[in-house]
Formats: C-alpha cells, structure tokens, sequence
C-alpha cells in the first residue's frame, strides 16, 4: 500500500480542536504532528480550512441484502455512506430471510467483503425460537444481538416473556433492543382505525407510536438488563420521558447505553404536512418538545451515540396510506451535515458531535483500532468543509431507493473527503469505486 500526508487539517479529536498534518501509512494513522511536512509520502492533500474528524461509525442501518434488493443493497448503500462520511456500519437483521443464524451472519460477511466501501459489521436478529443461535455467538462474529421488542418491518418481534428474559440472561454481546410496546400500539391502531378507517392521517404516527409505547418497553429492556446486568444499548430513542432511565456520563464503565437519530433530532411533529409519509418511521418522529429534550441529552451524555437507522424502501412504497406506507427513509448520505445543524446552532458543540458519531460508538461496542485520531488506528477520516452550505437535491441521492427525507432543506456543512483505511473513497463529490471496507473487530464479549 502507499502513504498519504494530510497537512494542516483543523482536526476535532477527543475534546480537543487543534492543527495538525496527519501521515497516513499502509491504511493506519503513522504519526499525527504540528509539522510534519519534512516526512515523505506518496502524495499529500492539503486540508487547509477543512476540519478532519474521524468516520462516522453508523451503529444502525438497514442495507436490505439478501432479499429485498429492490430497495437497496450493500454496495449502493456503502457507496451512500461514504459520500455522507460513515466509514464503518453496523447493518440489522431484517433481511429476508432475516439474520438469525450464523451461518446467515456469516454470509452477510461474506458479501460485504466482495462489495461494501466501508467498514462493516452485521447484528445477530433474536426470534421467539433462536436462544440456541444466540447463546453460541461469540466476539468476532457480530456486532450484537439486535431484540426487537415491538413490531417494526420485518416482522422479527420477540415477544414471548421467558424467552427475552433468557436472552437478556444469556447473550455472549451487547444487546441492541428496539423499543416499542406492540400491544399499546395495535390498541392505538384500532382507536384510529375506529374514527377513520383505512384513511388514518399521517400525523396521527407518534399518537399510534406512542410515548407510552416507547417508555412501556424501554422501562422493561432496563428492568431486564438490570436483573441479568446485561449490556444493554437502547436504539432511536424519542421521546422525553425516556430519558430519566438513562445516566449521564461516559459510556466507559456503563452497561446501559442510548442511541438518537439523526431523523429524531431533526424532524419534529410540524414536518409531517410537508413529508407526509416519507417521515413515517419507527419509532415515530415525535413533538418539537422530545426532540429539543433529545439534543440536551445528548449534550449531558445521557444519550451516548448518534446514528442514522438508515431504512430504505422505494417512493412507490412509501407513497401509500398510513397503514400501508412502510416505516423507515434513508438517511446516510446527509446524516452527518444534519447533525452539524445542531452545531451550528448552538446544541451541540463541534467536540460533542464528534464523540457521539465516532469515539462513544468505539466504546459502545469495544471497537477494535478505530473512532479516534490515534496513531496506530486504522485512517478511517472524514474532511469537511463546515460553512458550504447545500440544498438536498433528488439528483444527488446515491441510496438505491432515489430520494431522501432532506430534499429541498439547506444544510450548511458539506462533506469534502472521505478515507476508510486510509484509502480516498470519496473526494471532490466523486466515488472510488474501487475502495472496499473490511469487517469491523472486537476486543470483548458483553
Ligand atoms: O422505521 C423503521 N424502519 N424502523 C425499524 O425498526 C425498521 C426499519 C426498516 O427496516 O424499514
């Protein structure tokens, strides 16, 4: 492989905003300095103006291969992900079929090492009837056991008591749960469907989605977590009242983790008369209130990491009736600008936006060699320019499914350069086609 200077970058790392030139070598960071100008490399760029942070590690997306291919796949989405600065991601288990064995986890592997522009890593899903799968999964193998505990595409629900209690008990690995409580929300569902049957309107989503939905099963997630002092991340959380259950602080020494959305922290229940359906997700995008109470957890670390539940499905599908119209919009190639929304007014500090989308998701899942500007860590880097400000155009969208919830919004930081080990995967608002990901490694068990 090659060497790479990156000189005079406004690197934002570990809580701190300094200059530096950064000297890449064979796909790892060799030295980062004031001056290192005097060193040789086979080529430099000059990052001057540009922030260098590290890759964004999207704990949370849904790629859609094998089975649903007609919405997306590892190589459209990877591609769409470089272009937004995610290095590295860790992809869901509802596929079809869905990824309950290791043989099918492995297979996953197996085809994003043939094609993924990132780094990569894939859940193991939990069913009512796997707890055999789970038990014997073991670091190496994957990210974490995914729970969904309410009903979301896919159909993967894990509902029966003794079983979520003896994974909980049982998992080898992080356990990243979806919480939604099924019964309240098929209890809404009837309400709505009684008042106006199949013609439920849109914003109608976070009254069905409910806040009690979401506090109901997240309460029992951490009940459980509690009792088997499992480790428990707790993905897109939405709604205030949730937050209380989760601690502030550094996610070294937490077992109980939180993830937010770039969608969540974003949209707000005014958004749904202008995206309709589009914005239909799970959970629901809430009140403005939930999401301002979102991006002050986030500041107090009481939520730990950012990512995108990046769901693709095509326009023609999410252009039904609420019942019919599927639940998740594709979000990776704006993901992080959108985030930096919040910087730039004043949420978040840059420090902040850096940590939650790279060194906390690291820690969360006791990431092997990455998330930070280290020497000696893979060169998984992202440059910016924070003040280029852009519309969302359709024309742009590289996700297969062709569009994106942000059309027509202005966000005001652009991504300028993306390198996933070190290799230039995106530059200049081009792809190199030929830059592939490897698979994501762990230092431990749960
Ligand atoms: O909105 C969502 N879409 N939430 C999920 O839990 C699943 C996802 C999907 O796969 O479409």
């Amino acid at each position: 492989m090659s060497s790479l200077l990156i000189t005079n970058a406004d690197c934002v790392n570990e809580g701190r905003r300094f200059e530096a030139d950064v000297l890449i070598r064979d796909g790892r960071i060799e030295a980062i300095g004031a001056d290192l100008q005097a060193r040789p490399a086979d080529a430099v760029l000059d990052a001057r103006g540009r922030l260098l942070i590290p890759g964004m590690i999207d704990d949370q997306v849904h790629f859609r291969e094998p089975g649903l291919t007609h919405k997306a796949d590892f190589a459209s989405e990877s591609r769409a992900a470089v272009a937004g600065g995610i290095t590295s991601f860790m992809e869901m288990p509802n596929s079809q079929p869905p990824t309950l064995s290791l043989e099918r986890l492995e297979a996953k592997h197996a085809r994003a090492a043939e094609v993924a522009r990132a780094n990569y890593s894939f859940y193991l899903g939990a069913s009512n009837d796997n707890l055999d799968a789970i038990r014997s999964v073991h670091v190496g193998q994957s990210c974490g056991v995914k729970v969904f505990m309410g009903a979301s595409t896919g159909n993967m629900l894990v509902d029966d008591e003794a079983t979520l209690d003896a994974i909980f008990r049982d998992s080898p690995l992080l356990i990243a749960t979806h919480c939604e409580d099924t019964p309240t929300i098929l209890a809404n569902e009837a309400e709505y469907r009684a008042r106006y049957g199949e013609d439920v309107p849109i914003d109608a989503h976070p009254s069905i989605r409910s806040e009690a939905a979401c506090f109901t099963s997240s309460s029992l997630a951490i009940a459980l977590a509690r009792r088997h002092d499992a480790r428990l991340h707790v993905l897109h959380l939405t709604t205030a009242k949730e937050l209380a259950q989760f601690t502030p602080g550094p996610v070294a020494g937490k077992r109980i983790t939180a993830e937010a959305c770039v969608h969540h922290l974003y949209f707000d229940e005014h958004d749904y008369a202008e995206k309709g359906t589009l914005i239909k997700c799970n959970p629901a995008i809430k009140r403005s209130e939930d999401r301002e109470a979102l991006l002050k957890a986030l500041a107090e670390d009481r939520i730990d990491v950012v990512a995108t539940d990046h769901a693709p499905h095509t326009l023609e599908e999410k252009g039904q009736t609420y019942f019919k119209a599927p639940a998740g919009l594709p979000l990776v190639q704006d993901a992080l600008p959108s985030l930096l929304e919040h910087v730039h007014n004043g949420w978040l500090t840059l420090e902040q936006a850096v940590a939650k989308t790279s060194h906390a998701v690291a820690e969360c899942y006791a990431l092997e060699e990455r998330g930070y500007l280290r020497e000696g860590y893979w060169a998984d880097l992202v440059l910016i320019d924070l003040d280029a400000p852009y519309r969302v155009e359709r024309e742009q969208v590289l996700a297969k499914c062709g569009w994106s919830p942000f059309e027509g919004r202005r966000l005001r930081s652009r991504i300028s350069a993306t390198l996933v080990n070190g290799e230039r995967a995106f530059e200049h608002g081009r792809l190199n086609d030929q830059v592939r990901g490897q698979r994501l490694r762990f230092r431990r068990q749960r």
